[in-house]
């Protein structure tokens, strides 16, 4: 709460809404989405926009070395380590108006308040955009705050490729974000992220704000099947090594599985391929990337044993030769109960109908959590629909979260 008053600070509800609509502007699709992909074109406008506004406001900008932006506010007390407050500006090629851009906004917001209310906090605040949150183009998801936080080398990161071959360092230099600021955490006094939902957990419990308490674990698998390419119309089935008739067992066989661990796992095939790709040739390669999740670090890793016995089991039977690459591993996260309190407090200090839960979603708070105390507000989206055009939130739903942003940074000492 704001000294020596009796109600809470509040942010500026329909700013923050044109804001994110004037955002959304950039890479908008047709169907009413948002395509920023990481380090496209349109993530670089987005940026852009993002760095003047902070600009705008006072704000001092750096750039990392993996094109994390910090817009910073100073404090007041010498040496203070800052509050970091954000989540990323990319989205998916279909993604929404909301997923990521609106804990960038919500931060932008916070400081803007501060400054037309003349509060002065004792530390100093930066807003942050992570790269690449969404690992859509480039593999693995959040990887400006894995190498920020140590989880991710560098030059790991910088050699990642899309699928044109386009490296992740050539494509930051290309839009101006290959930053000089070394990227490394350094004394962080707490992080903040406020994100809608993505799921229908508050909408279903007709809540409005969600403390977050942690995070599922999660884990990317790149499968990949080799057999021989031939002829689709002159080959006899018993005389190929096709790699389709590898997936179609364990395909099933992985869905059954994650079955029997419901209802908290989550199982997700979310990019197919068949090499070369000709309706009339049998591929010599087919991969498939996977996308599992629990709650629970031990049932994770018993999943992830299951699965790749079961993907080299299938390929063993057909004579073809399977591998499997973990390519995104984070553990479950807790937050930090001094953080988790904090936003507990600013929702309750607003007068907000609030409730604990765990994210299903991965997010750049994973990664901080690792450095830093860390915690995070969900705010409800229509159905729960995410990581789709049609993704939806409430204006006034969004403001609740930036309040109880701003809440949660002010009830720090
Ligand atoms: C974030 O986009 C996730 O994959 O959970
Ligand atoms: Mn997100
Ligand atoms: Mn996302």
């Amino acid at each position: 709460m704001a000294e020596g008053t009796a109600r809470p600070l509040t942010t500026d509800g329909d700013r923050l809404w044109r804001s994110l609509m004037d955002m959304a502007e950039i890479g908008a699709t047709t169907a009413g989405g948002s395509n920023r992909l990481a380090l496209t074109d349109a993530d670089k406008a987005g940026r852009d926009l993002f760095v003047r506004w902070c600009r705008d406001v006072g704000c001092s900008v750096e750039v990392d070395a993996i094109g994390n932006i910090f817009a910073r506010r100073e404090g007041v007390r010498p040496g203070a380590a800052p509050v970091l407050i954000g989540s990323h500006l990319d989205t998916q090629a279909t993604g929404g108006r909301f997923d990521g851009v609106y804990g960038v906004l919500a931060a932008l917001e916070v400081i803007r308040t501060l400054n037309d209310a003349g509060v002065h906090t004792e530390f100093p605040i930066e807003a942050v955009a992570w790269t690449n949150e969404e690992g859509a183009r480039f593999a693995p998801a959040m990887m400006g705050s894995a190498v920020w936080s140590g989880a991710q080398a560098l030059a790991d990161a910088h050699a990642r490729t899309d699928r044109s071959g386009c490296r992740v360092d050539e494509e930051l230099r290309r839009i101006g974000y290959l930053g000089d600021r070394h990227c490394v955490p350094g004394p962080v006094r707490a992080a903040f992220e406020v994100h809608i939902e993505q799921g229908p957990v508050l909408e279903r419990a007709g809540r409005q704000i969600g403390v977050v308490t942690g995070i599922q674990g999660v884990r990317w698998f790149e499968i990949g099947v080799d057999g021989t390419s031939c002829h689709a119309g002159t080959t006899p089935m018993d005389a190929r090594r096709d790699p389709i008739r590898a997936l179609s067992e364990f395909l099933p066989e992985l869905h059954r599985l994650v079955d029997r661990h419901q209802p908290l796992a989550r199982l997700t095939v979310g990019r197919l391929a068949a090499i070369p790709g000709a309706y009339n040739t049998v591929p010599k390669r087919a991969t498939v990337g996977v996308d599992l999740r629990h709650p629970d670090a031990a049932v994770l890793d018993d999943l992830a044993a299951a699965l790749e016995s079961s993907v080299l089991a299938a390929c063993e039977r057909h004579g073809l030769s399977g591998s499997v690459r973990v390519e995104l591993d984070c553990a479950p996260v807790s937050f930090a109960p001094e953080c988790v309190d904090a936003v507990q407090r600013a929702a309750d200090a607003c007068g907000y109908h609030a409730m604990r839960m765990v994210s299903g979603a991965a997010h750049d708070s994973m990664h901080v959590a690792r450095v830093a105390p860390t915690g995070m507000i969900f705010v409800p989206c229509e159905d729960g629909v995410s990581h789709n055009e049609a993704e939806r939130a409430r204006p006034e739903d969004l403001e609740a979260g930036c309040n109880v942003l701003l809440g949660a940074v002010l009830e720090l000492r």
